[in-house]
Parts: C-alpha cells; sequence; structure tokens
C-alpha cells in the first residue's frame, strides 16, 4: 500500500465514471471564462486592431479617431505599459508591437463599453504602416537563411559509414502541414483589479502560473499581487499553454488602466488569424536499410516553421527530435533541428508537442520505402521494433519493449488482419475503380515533460468537519477528464465514495508555481501530488481511529467511508465520525501535497539522457475505401489496443483516445491552413480562417466501425495506481489512417511502386497519389516517380524530384 502505483482494496480508480462535469457540458450548465462577464457588473470589452500586412514597421498610430465613436472608453497602447511590453517568456513577442510581423497581428487594442463600440471604435483607428518584405513559406524561409533559436541534434553512432554499408539507400523530403486547434472554446480572458491594486484574472489558459507572471511582468507587479483562475477550458490541445498570457495581459492592463472589468474574447476568425498553431515541418532525409529490410542508419534534417517568434518552438523541436526514432531502433543516427522564422502567427504546441512530425518522418520513410525493399509495409515496421536492452537516439533505454510486440500481436488478432487483409485483396481484384487497404502503425511516446524542472506538481486538500472533501491542484481542466481523475485519486487515497470528493477551480493563490497541464502528465503530476496530501490526512486520521479500536495506527484500513481495522469488521467506525473526533482532538484535517518525477535528467545542449519516466504504447489498425474517380475516402475500420497502464478512469481514456485518434486523422487528412502566399495586396493572410474553408473531422468522418482496446496487465511501476498518461500519444495512431490510404492509392497502379502522398492527405491530395500510381507502368518499379508532396502552407506542389529516390547498391 505504501508505492505509488500499488491499490488499496476496492479503489474509486478504475472505476468507468463519467466525465464529473458531462452533465453540465451537455446541458449548457458548465460556465467557462466568457460566461462570466454576464454575471459582472460594469464590463468593458476589447477589440483588437489587427495589421493587414505580412510585415511592415508602424510608422504612425492615431487613436483619436477611435476615442470620438460613441461608447469607446480607451485605446491600449504601449505607452500604457508599466512593465514589460511582452505576452512572452523570451521577450521577443511585443504585446504592443511597432513592427507588424503577422497578417492579423494586433497592434493595438480598443476598449468599449459594448463590443459592438469596440469593434467600432478598432475600425476608426487609424495606423500608417510602411511594408516590409516577408517571408511566408518553409522553403522562401529556408533560402533566406531565416531561423530563429536553437539547432540541436540528436545523434548516435557512424551514421555516414552506417549509410555506406547499408545494403539499401533511399533519399527523400517529406512535407507536414500544420494544424489549427479549433478548441469549442476560443481564447478568453476577464481581469478584475480590486481596491487594494490586486488582479484577479479568470482565463481559458493550460498554464495559470505562466499566464499570471506574463501578467504580473507586464504590469510591473509581482507574482503574489496577481491571481489567476481558469474554471475549465472548452479545449486546449496545447493551443492554450502559452498563447492565452498576452490576451490575459491585455484584459489585466485594461482593468488597471480603467478600474474596471475587462473581458478579452476573440472570436473564431480573430483566434485563427491571431493565434499560434501547429507546427509545419519540412525534413529531408536519407536511409539505409539491411538485407532483411532492418533499418541501419538515418541521417534528416527536421526544419519547423516557427512563425513570428520563438514561442514554445524549441521544445516543439526538441520533442520532434526525440519522437524521430517512434518505435524502431536506428543503430546509427544523426537528425538535426532547426526553427524558421516566418511572418506567420507564432506556431506553438499542440497534442503531441513536436512528436507527432518526429514521428510522421519516419512513418513516411517505412511507408514509402516498403514496396521498394519488398516487404510488407506492416511487417517491415514490426521487423524494426526496439529490443530489450536497446536505447533510444538520445540514450534512455527502451523500457518495455516486449509491451509493443505484445500490443501489436494483440491488434492483429483483434482486428483480424490476416481475414480481412484477403478480404480486402478480392475486393480490390474486382474493384477497377474502388480500392481498399488496411494498415498497422504503432505509437511509442515519451511521457515527462523534456525539461525536466517541470515534472512537479502540488495540491491542496481540505477534509471539513463533516467529512466532505475538497481538493484542488495545480493542473487545469480542459475537457480531458483530469478532474474526474483527481477525484477518483482523492476517494481512492482516503478510502471514501466518489461523492465526498469535490474539487475547486485551478487558481494560483491555493497550488502556486504550477507547470502546464500538458505533455499528458497532468494526471502523473497532479494525482502524485492529490495522493500525498491525502495519505498525510489519512495517516493523522488512522491514529486517531486506532485509539478508538484499540490497534495500531497501520492496521487501519479506510475503505468505502468506512474506517476499520484489518479483519475487524464488526467495529465500523464512520469516516464523518473520525474526522469529527480529530477536529475536536485538535488533528489537523487539511495538508499540501507535493509530487516530483523521479530519476529524470535531460543535457538539452547535448540532446542526452533520460528525460522520460516512461513510455506509452500504441498500434492502430485502419482500414480505408478510396474513390479512384475523386480521390474521396472513407474510413471503414479503425482497431486500436493502447496501454494506458492500470486505467485510473475507463470511459475517460477511450474517450481520450478515440478523440485523440479521430483529432491526428483530422490533421494527416482533412486539415489544411492556407495562407496567401501569393505577391498581391493579400499576402500572409490566412485564408482558412473558418469552418466553411477549414475542414475538421466530423461525425461523418468517425471510422464506421471503431473499436478501442485498453492493454491488460500493464501497470506501470512509480506512477500514480499504476496508470500511465493518455493525452497525447493517442493521436499518433492516426498515422494508420495516412498509410492506409497511402497503400489504397497504391493499389491503382502496379506493386512493387513506392506511392508518395502529400500531408494532409486531402481527397484532392489522394486523388494525385492515385493518378500517380494509374500513370505507373510495370517498369518504373524501381521508385523513380511520383510527385513531391505539397505543404501544409500553400507551398505550390513541387515538381520533378523523383523521392525517395534509391541510391545504387543491391
Ligand atoms: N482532451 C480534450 N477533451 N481537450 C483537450 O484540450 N488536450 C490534449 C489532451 N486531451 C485536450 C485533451 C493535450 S494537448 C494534452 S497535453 C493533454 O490532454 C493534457 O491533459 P492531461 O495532462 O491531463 O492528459
Ligand atoms: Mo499538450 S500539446 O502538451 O498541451
Amino acid at each position: 500500500m505504501r508505492s505509488l502505483a500499488d491499490r488499496p482494496e476496492s479503489p474509486v480508480v478504475g472505476l468507468p465514471v463519467a466525465h464529473e462535469s458531462a452533465d453540465l457540458h451537455v446541458t449548457g450548465a458548465a460556465l467557462y471564462t466568457d460566461d462570466l462577464v454576464g454575471r459582472t457588473h460594469d464590463v468593458l470589452h476589447a477589440w483588437p486592431v489587427q495589421a493587414p500586412h505580412a510585415h511592415a514597421r508602424v510608422t504612425a498610430l492615431r487613436t483619436a479617431p477611435a476615442l470620438e465613436v460613441p461608447g469607446v472608453v480607451r485605446v491600449l497602447t504601449a505607452a500604457d505599459v508599466p512593465g514589460v511590453n511582452d505576452a512572452g517568456i523570451k521577450h521577443d513577442e511585443p504585446l504592443f508591437p511597432d513592427e507588424v510581423m503577422y497578417h492579423g497581428h494586433a497592434v493595438c487594442w480598443v476598449l468599449g463599453e459594448t463590443l459592438e463600440a469596440a469593434r467600432r471604435g478598432a475600425a476608426a483607428v487609424e495606423v500608417d504602416y510602411e511594408p516590409l518584405p516577408s517571408l511566408l513559406t518553409l522553403p522562401e524561409a529556408i533560402e533566406a537563411g531565416s531561423f530563429q533559436g536553437n539547432q540541436p541534434t540528436v545523434s548516435r553512432g557512424e551514421v555516414e559509414a552506417g549509410l555506406r554499408a547499408a545494403a539499401h539507400r533511399f533519399t527523400g523530403e517529406t512535407t507536414i502541414g500544420g494544424q489549427e486547434h479549433f478548441y469549442l472554446e476560443t481564447h478568453a480572458a476577464l481581469a478584475q483589479v480590486d481596491e487594494a491594486g490586486q488582479v484577479f484574472v479568470q482565463s481559458s489558459t493550460q498554464h495559470p502560473s505562466e499566464t499570471q507572471e506574463i501578467v504580473a511582468h507586464v504590469l510591473g507587479l509581482h507574482s503574489h499581487e496577481v491571481t489567476v483562475q481558469c474554471l475549465r477550458m472548452g479545449g486546449g490541445f496545447g493551443g492554450k499553454e502559452m498563447q492565452p498570457h498576452g490576451l490575459a495581459a491585455v484584459a489585466a492592463l485594461g482593468a488597471a488602466v480603467t478600474g474596471r472589468p475587462v473581458r478579452v474574447r476573440l472570436n473564431r476568425t480573430q483566434d485563427m488569424t491571431m493565434t499560434g498553431k501547429r507546427h509545419p515541418f519540412h525534413a529531408t532525409w536519407e536511409v539505409g536499410f539491411d538485407g532483411e529490410g532492418r533499418l541501419v542508419a538515418l541521417r534528416a534534417t527536421l526544419t519547423s516553421d516557427g512563425g513570428w517568434s520563438l514561442d514554445l518552438s524549441e521544445p516543439v523541436l526538441a520533442r520532434a527530435l526525440c519522437h524521430v526514432d517512434n518505435a524502431y531502433h536506428v543503430p546509427h543516427i544523426e537528425v538535426r533541428g532547426r526553427i524558421a522564422k516566418t511572418h506567420k502567427t507564432s506556431q506553438t504546441a499542440f497534442r503531441g508537442f513536436g512528436g507527432p512530425q518526429g514521428m510522421h518522418v519516419i512513418e513516411d520513410i517505412l511507408g514509402r520505402c516498403a514496396p521498394l525493399l519488398g516487404v510488407d509495409p506492416a511487417e517491415l515496421r514490426r521487423r524494426n521494433f526496439y529490443l530489450a536492452g536497446q536505447a533510444t537516439p538520445y540514450g534512455q533505454p527502451v523500457r518495455h519493449p516486449e509491451r509493443l510486440h505484445a500490443i501489436w500481436a494483440r491488434l492483429t488478432e483483434r482486428a483480424e488482419v490476416d481475414r480481412r487483409r484477403a478480404e480486402i485483396a478480392a475486393f480490390n481484384a474486382a474493384h477497377p475503380h474502388t480500392k481498399r487497404a488496411l494498415a498497422l502503425t504503432p505509437v511509442k511516446f515519451g511521457i515527462s515533460f523534456n525539461l525536466t524542472a517541470f515534472n512537479q506538481a502540488g495540491a491542496l486538500v481540505h477534509v471539513y468537519k463533516d467529512g466532505s472533501v475538497l481538493i484542488n491542484h495545480g493542473g487545469t481542466e480542459m475537457g480531458q477528464g483530469l478532474h474526474t481523475k483527481m477525484r477518483q485519486v482523492a476517494a481512492t487515497a482516503l478510502g471514501v465514495p466518489l461523492e465526498y470528493v469535490r474539487l475547486a477551480p485551478t487558481r494560483t493563490d491555493k497550488v502556486p508555481n504550477t507547470s502546464a497541464t500538458a505533455a499528458s502528465s497532468g494526471a502523473d503530476l497532479n494525482g502524485g501530488a492529490v495522493k500525498n496530501a491525502c495519505e498525510q490526512i489519512r495517516e493523522r486520521l488512522a491514529e486517531v481511529a486506532a485509539r478508538k479500536l484499540g490497534i495500531h495506527p497501520d492496521d487501519v484500513r479506510f475503505t468505502d467511508g468506512k474506517v476499520t481495522g484489518i479483519r475487524f469488521h464488526d467495529r465500523d467506525l464512520a469516516w464523518a465520525d473520525v474526522v469529527r473526533d480529530a477536529y475536536f482532538q485538535r488533528v489537523q484535517l487539511f495538508a499540501a501535497g507535493y509530487y516530483r518525477t523521479e530519476g529524470l535528467h535531460w543535457d538539452g545542449a547535448r540532446m542526452q539522457g533520460e528525460p522520460f519516466k516512461y513510455f506509452a504504447y500504441g498500434a492502430a489498425a485502419t482500414e480505408v475505401e478510396v474513390d479512384g474517380f475523386t480521390g474521396a475516402y472513407r474510413f471503414l475500420r479503425a482497431d486500436i489496443v493502447h496501454d494506458v497502464g492500470d486505467s485510473l478512469s475507463p470511459l475517460i481514456d477511450v474517450g481520450q483516445i478515440e478523440g485523440g485518434f479521430v483529432q491526428g486523422a483530422g490533421w494527416l487528412t482533412l486539415e489544411e491552413l492556407r495562407w496567401d502566399v501569393s505577391d498581391g495586396p493579400g499576402r500572409g493572410r490566412l485564408l482558412t480562417r473558418g469552418a466553411s474553408t477549414y475542414k475538421l473531422p466530423s461525425f461523418s468522418e468517425m471510422p464506421e466501425e471503431f473499436h478501442v482496446h485498453l492493454f491488460e496487465q500493464a501497470t506501470e511501476r512509480g506512477v500514480v495506481y499504476g496508470s500511465k498518461a493518455v493525452g497525447e500519444p493517442p493521436l499518433m495512431l492516426a498515422f494508420s489512417v495516412r498509410e492506409a490510404l497511402r497503400e489504397a492509392a497504391a493499389a491503382f497502379g502496379p506493386p512493387g511502386r513506392s506511392a508518395e502522398l502529400a500531408s494532409p492527405a486531402t481527397p484532392e491530395a489522394v486523388f494525385w497519389a492515385v493518378q500517380a500510381a494509374r500513370q505507373a507502368t510495370a517498369a518504373d518499379g524501381d521508385g523513380a516517380t511520383g510527385t513531391t508532396g505539397t505543404a501544409g502552407d500553400a507551398v505550390a506542389a513541387g515538381g520533378a524530384e523523383p523521392s525517395p529516390r534509391a541510391l545504387s547498391r543491391g
């Protein structure tokens, strides 16, 4: 019972309970930050003045005309900032810029009595711009040598010698699109200042402590003068890890200078045009395989499109480099990374945090090379899985690789892969214009923040005299079910029914110095802290109960609201009675809990160490059907076997797996960000700025048959109640969708041909892949065919470079 992973008798963790706010979500009763506006008096509304240039100098800003507009109260500019005019932690993000760095950049904010007044005021502000040259696409930035931040390399072994010795060698390029978070709740903040000048900001933020820090530095205050609360978010997906800070600071600044509450809420267009997205990536690579199709060496350069400022681009890149291996052992490897600086929104965290882009590279390589190696793609993947005793390129031993092999075998059986493959072959032989394919891909994802310091958390647990329990912890709720899990952890640790435990919204004055709720580690970290706080209280109560029962405190058990001695079920005490006794004996009934993940170390300069507590594993098998005339496709069936350790909350975990998979499928197939890359007056404008032009997955894109299975007997020692993180890893199961589309498109042509597929694999992209397959003749089975993938950023489809190119030897 002492270890972090062990569960007591009848634990509340592991029960399939619904999300703690599910009823409120579906009835509309759940309060989000912006819902508080209607309950607050005298609120001013803010509207940004967005620049119509990708890059320009602000030569004049005339706010007087805005003040003539009825209802306009104030225009916030750089001159109002008492502290640091910066929205980020890198000091490269002026909050009120004098140089416009992307189309839609807010140069100032207008405060009005109504939103409409603020909007009209913003339209009246006169700004003179001197347009400057801009870089929009990755090729443009690479060509111009426009980079920012560090340029790390992960390497091991002798890559050049490895490549030279390889039996098969290929080179290629991979272009990976970005992704809009499209959380249902757009960015929102509501700030108030009290009579003593203390600032209270309600913010839709995944990182309240950092929002607090940025608000404090903009206002020139100390952290103890600023409190940030996050009720809940209507989705964050990484988009609210760093991007809320500047918006919260605008609201706080407005409140500080007017003395009135100020609300900032972006509408959808503003949110899409102003806030960062998943980083698009570009990769060049050279890979070598031995005669059996085993990876020998990989050399790659990954360039991410960071947009105009660094934001989280460096850690995102680090995670990308740490996931290029995915589930595969690559003996000799050298992966270089760099961050392009472009005149676009500042790209940021997005579920997987660079991991998906890193894995995309190796999955693309395996998918493209398999036909050239004459090995079935699923078999090629399996053959390269990590084995016991092997380590990642950054030096972390891969623990439990046997789980990966077992998951793969389980998936093959549950998804009836062999039978369905035979059926698909028969179907394809009978249908010249429709093809099906079934692809399997694995996931290995490192859990913990790369930056070791972030792997700590705190909690505050109160037991009231009546026995009811209130918990507070540093994590935020964005729909992922963290609060549900934390209630289950507290109920388990205290041995009370779930209904005894309530949870209060996340606030920086309850638990300080918190990390972002991110890296999927919310439950691991805060769960450890909640459990620790509860155990302190339980130990004190055990002494109270032991005196009453006449037994040793170690022999007291807390189960389901009853306090007993081991085997003394004739003398059960009620939890509430023990609590009341404790109060009268003056025993402390509240505690602060703390947790730090043991055993982590990471050298970010050398890109070596053991940054992850463990790996989350999973695998998916997806079957698709492609229409040869249009490239349109259907997702017929998806099967997933995923390792969440011993689940804290199985309904929540299955929901995370389903949602992650569909969000990943959206990124890889439908969601295409396009910017105006012409030299016309709209250069730099985001063209896909709403749900009408940016295609999200919806019910019609759900797999028609969808089976999610939690891998059994997967206790993870050293994590709260033996569980594993679940938030991000399932997103990457969606590579099976992309690989199935690739194989289905290839089935329109001769076998043994490498099929390229742009990412995202929109129906249009699939259509071109089908065309290429159809045009191929058996003669070009050496792979020298195909078009280059298009970028997520509207780079025109490239041309001739045949890729992957086979480089002799054989
Ligand atoms: N699930 C929902 N419903 N909404 C979200 O915003 N964010 C994802 C994932 N699942 C998200 C979600 C991301 S990016 C992360 S890092 C994790 O949840 C964060 O929560 P956790 O650490 O509690 O898993
Ligand atoms: Mo998640 S991208 O770590 O917020």
